[in-house]
């Protein structure tokens, strides 16, 4: 993939916060002002039920009209509001939904499959794990393959312009400019799809302008691109490197749903919250947080939290399940937790079934992991297979 730098492993630094400083004040790049950066599981979950700290921007009192300028989507905005928009979507995301959709994320998967598997070897971050969960999603928008935009450009724009540090106003104008191609779209060509729904829902008043439409618009097309590609992407890893693990799964079937749950544990694609603002003074462990102050919670470090998880770097299957907070906790759960769960088993499953003989063509401990620090995943997936495969 291009454009993203490597990502040193995080994982001691976070052990480190967590026995010194589970709440810490961490400097703002190019600002005076502190964030408070929270690795400990129990404080984490605590800060994300809490109903002083807003994802809200406009009411952080931020000096920064960056902060608070662009489209409304339900990631930046609180209750009431929220609730009203989420509603908009919520059936399309419930498990019922996802479940009826499994057969036909399946047939993307083995149609992925039979591009390569002729050839003996592939890059399955750019083959396999990139154009999953970008076809499904599009599907689910109602996007057709003619509309819709490259994905590995799609990705990298959307780094640039959401992700890193500094976006860059091209990569901003790119991907407002797809959102604006696909409300077109759908305008002349309404279908059963997410967003004739949105379309709907803004002429019915349960959204309230086009900011609140191409925000919760852009709120699936982002993360329903950019969160289930590192996902897959490192469960090839992972599995590749736990034989014993990927033998049980293959065995029974069943054991998939095990697989992703550790993953998402183990592997935290999203390493951290949105901003949190906090609403008027308050405490966070040990750390006095001032009425205004940004808060992030690093749910990677979470997730990894002795406290919580015996031996927790340990990739297992086996381990009983607990909450991990891989999609967030309270208000903000994610949207689309029932997808990318189903994302991962389908797409996992039908791989290792078409392809038994999968193995890396580097050993794993050379794969460069990338997209950091608000994502994490391998940026390519060199494989190698006996020609053949799904049809
Ligand atoms: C492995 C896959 C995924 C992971 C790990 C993930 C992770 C997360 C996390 C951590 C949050 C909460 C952020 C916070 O509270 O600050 C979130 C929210 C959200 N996610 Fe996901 N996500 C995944 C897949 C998806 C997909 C496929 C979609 C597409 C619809 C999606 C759409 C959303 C939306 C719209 C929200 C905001 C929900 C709200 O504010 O009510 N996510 N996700």
């Amino acid at each position: 993939m291009r454009g993203y730098r490597a990502d040193p492993d995080p994982y001691p630094n976070y052990r480190w916060l967590q026995e010194n400083a589970p709440a810490c004040l961490m400097a703002s790049a190019g600002t005076d002002e502190a964030t408070c950066f929270v690795t400990s599981y129990e404080l984490s979950r605590a800060a994300l039920l809490d109903q002083r700290l807003s994802v809200d921007p406009r009411r952080s009192g931020s000096a920064d009209p960056a902060a608070a300028a662009g489209d409304r989507s339900v990631l930046d905005t609180d209750p009431p509001d929220h609730g009203r928009m989420r509603r908009v979507v919520n059936h399309a995301f419930s498990q019922s939904a996802v479940d009826a959709l499994r057969p036909r994320i399946a047939e993307i998967c083995r149609e992925a499959i039979a591009a390569f598997a002729g050839r003996g070897q592939a890059d399955l971050m750019a083959e396999y794990a990139l154009l999953v969960p970008v076809a499904v999603i599009h599907e689910i928008l109602g996007v057709p393959p003619a509309e819709r935009e490259d994905p590995a450009v799609f990705m990298d724009m959307f780094w640039r312009a959401v992700v890193a540090r500094e976006p860059e106003p091209e990569a901003t104008e790119f991907v407002d400019g797809y959102v604006t191609r696909i409300l077109d779209h759908k305008r002349a060509h309404p279908g059963d799809d997410v967003t004739t729904a949105l379309l709907r829902a803004l002429d019915g008043g349960q959204l309230r302008d086009e900011s609140e439409l191409r925000g919760m618009l852009a709120a699936m097309l982002g993360p329903g691109h950019s969160t289930t590609i590192p996902l897959l992407a490192s469960g090839i890893v992972r599995l590749l490197q736990h034989p014993d693990q990927l033998g049980k799964a293959v065995a029974d079937p069943r054991r998939w749903p095990d697989v992703v749950e550790e993953l998402l544990r183990h592997d935290s694609v999203v390493q951290a919250s949105a901003n949190r603002y906090a609403l008027e003074d308050l405490a966070i462990g040990d750390v006095q947080v001032p009425r205004g102050s940004t808060v992030l919670m690093s749910l990677a470090a979470a997730n990894r939290d002795p406290a919580r998880f015996e031996h927790p770097d340990a990739f297992d299957i086996d381990r009983p399940r607990q909450t991990h907070l891989s999609f967030g906790y309270g208000t903000h759960f994610c949207l689309g937790a029932h997808l990318g769960r189903a994302e991962g088993e389908v797409a996992l499953a039908t791989l290792f079934e078409a392809l038994p003989d999968l193995r890396l063509t580097v050993p794993a401990e050379e794969i460069v992991w990338t997209f950091g620090p608000m994502l994490r995943g391998p940026a390519e997936v060199p494989a190698a297979f006996t020609p053949g495969g799904a049809a």
